[in-house]
């Protein structure tokens, strides 16, 4: 198979690159659970971005609130993760000036005084400044916090403000499976409109994302051709080399089909497979993307497979098996490897099987999506073609979200010589090669639209039940019946022999295994 790197026409580029900037008015970002992972490696980095791409307003603070007392590092030990995690020079001009708008507040996130307290610090921020600043509380704490951070705030009367805007970041997971996300959206609808809501899933700021939207419905050649009368099948997968990382807790009462099936795999799939929007307002995307998944056939559970994790050797490093993390059971039957094969029946996708796979510890780090069209008639070329590339294989579209983000278009091209051999080659297109490096982590993406109010990219509270509705029935018949053999794939490879078998009964194959 050969390659062939697309000429990107720079001029357009750079023209197209001309971002129009837009810039909230003054706020406040209020991180409760700062104390955590999240805050050092992604949200404080990505803030920090804002402020060097001048996206930021000039009156602008952060407050972290964890209910450890950190008010004498907070603010310095942020400004060594910010270079740590954000890939930023410890001189640069910014960060020193960044820094001084950091701040923290220890608080007991059921502690009455504790909420007066930091009410106290808004307005003094206000007074400050002489604004009235818009408010954005970021949860980023265990879901069973949310409804009682969100009751006192709304009895301090901090989720309401008739002079500015008051909304709330939400990570997922957004409960665990169809009645806790019902519950939990009727507590959070309790606190707060649907319009202050903004239900993180951080795989919404990945440029190479919201590039689905636009190499669908941007360009003209595409749009005809995506279809069942074109497309044979799809595949996504998101596979990843870590493991739990430090995370048992957490994963023993997730496992991969709620950690990134439920929300990742079923956002990627909503863009790939959506009609197109009337606009691009929130509530247009939002309303697609509830269509698609709401077409989704119920799953028969022999279309889900699940694995988990042995010992084995990823990048050239020995690595334990799950059962072998830190608070892990040592009987675990936990998934830490999902496969699914899903049906849309509506006009477009009737009829085209759509596999999704993610899985930890796999053979590298890799989430792409394959559109792979239906085979041509080969009458034309049989018995004409020879030579080492003999087969002629159907045209592919590939979108690699990460890493190294880009496009590719497989088709198949003569092989210069006497006679007629046919070989697939691939066209690229590459985001660095085309724009440069990009040190983005998708939260930067993500801050600024909650801050501007702009919803489109966040996940609504129908799209969050329609998904968890596909993924309960799976959940409950595999927490009702034991997995045959788990572990059941080795660390490093492409996941367990049930996941090809998934492929090979339609006669298919995962691409990369
Ligand atoms: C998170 C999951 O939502 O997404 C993690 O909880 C997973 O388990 C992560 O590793 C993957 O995100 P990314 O951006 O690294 O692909």
């Amino acid at each position: 198979m050969a390659t062939t790197e697309v000429q990107v026409v720079t001029d357009e580029v750079q023209a197209g690159a001309q971002r129009q900037q837009r810039i909230p008015a003054p706020t406040v970002v209020v991180i409760l659970g700062a104390s955590g992972d999240l805050t050092k490696r992604k949200l404080l980095p990505a803030l920090f971005h804002l402020e060097q791409g001048g996206l930021l307003p000039k009156e602008f603070g952060i407050i972290g609130v964890a209910r450890r007392d950190l008010t004498a590092t907070f603010a310095c030990d942020m400004k060594e993760h910010i270079i740590r995690f954000g890939g930023v020079e410890p001189d640069d001009e910014k960060l020193d000036a960044f820094i001084e708008k950091v701040s923290y507040h220890p608080m007991n996130f059921d502690d009455d005084d504790g909420y007066e307290n930091l009410k106290q610090r808004l307005d003094a921020f206000d007074a400050k400044h002489a604004v009235k600043s818009n408010r954005v509380f970021y949860l980023a704490v265990a879901p069973a916090y949310f409804s009682g951070i969100l009751h006192h705030l709304g009895r301090h009367g901090m989720t309401q403000s008739e002079q500015a805007q008051v909304r709330v970041i939400i990570e997922k997971p957004f409960g665990h499976d169809l009645a806790s996300a019902r519950a939990l959206n009727a507590e959070v609808n309790k606190e707060l409109t649907e319009d202050q809501i903004f239900r993180m899933d951080h795989y919404l700021g990945k440029e190479a994302v919201q590039n689905i939207l636009v190499f669908r419905f941007a360009n003209g050649i595409f749009e005809p051709i995506w279809n069942r009368n074109y497309i044979d099948h799809i595949q996504i997968t998101a596979a990843e080399s870590i493991g739990i990382e430090n995370r048992g807790p957490f994963y023993e009462k997730a496992g991969a089909l709620r950690d990134v099936m439920q929300n990742h795999m079923m956002e990627l799939l909503s863009f790939v497979c959506m009609e197109p929007p009337v606009s691009f307002e929130a509530d247009a995307v939002r309303q697609e993307k509830v269509k698609v998944w709401k077409a989704i056939q119920p799953i028969p559970i022999t279309d889900a497979v699940r694995g988990q994790y042995g010992p084995g050797e990823v990048g050239g490093q020995q690595v334990k098996g799950y059962r072998q993390e830190d608070r892990v059971a040592p009987d675990s039957q936990i998934e830490t490897f999902a496969a699914l094969r899903l049906g849309i029946e509506n006009w477009r996708w009737a009829g085209v099987p759509i596999y999704l796979r993610a899985g930890k510890r796999m053979a590298s780090r890799e989430t792409e999506i394959t559109i792979q069209f239906k085979q041509p008639p080969m009458l034309l070329f049989q018995g004409k073609h020879s030579g080492p590339c003999a087969d002629i294989q159907p045209n592919r579209i590939t979108m690699r979200i990460q890493p190294d983000e880009g496009i590719s278009l497989r088709f198949g091209a003569k092989v210069p010589s006497p006679d007629m051999t046919i070989c697939p080659v691939d066209m690229r297109f590459h985001y660095a090669t085309a724009f440069g490096s990009y040190t983005a982590n998708g939260y930067e993406r993500l801050l600024l639209d909650a801050m501007l109010g702009d919803a489109t990219l966040f996940a609504h509270r129908d799209g969050v039940e329609a998904t968890w509705a596909l993924m309960t029935p799976v959940l409950e018949a595999w927490a009702a019946s034991k997995p045959e053999v788990f572990p059941n794939y080795a660390s490093g490879s492409w996941g367990p022999k049930c996941a090809e078998e998934l492929m090979a009964r339609d006669g298919r194959r995962w691409i990369k295994a």
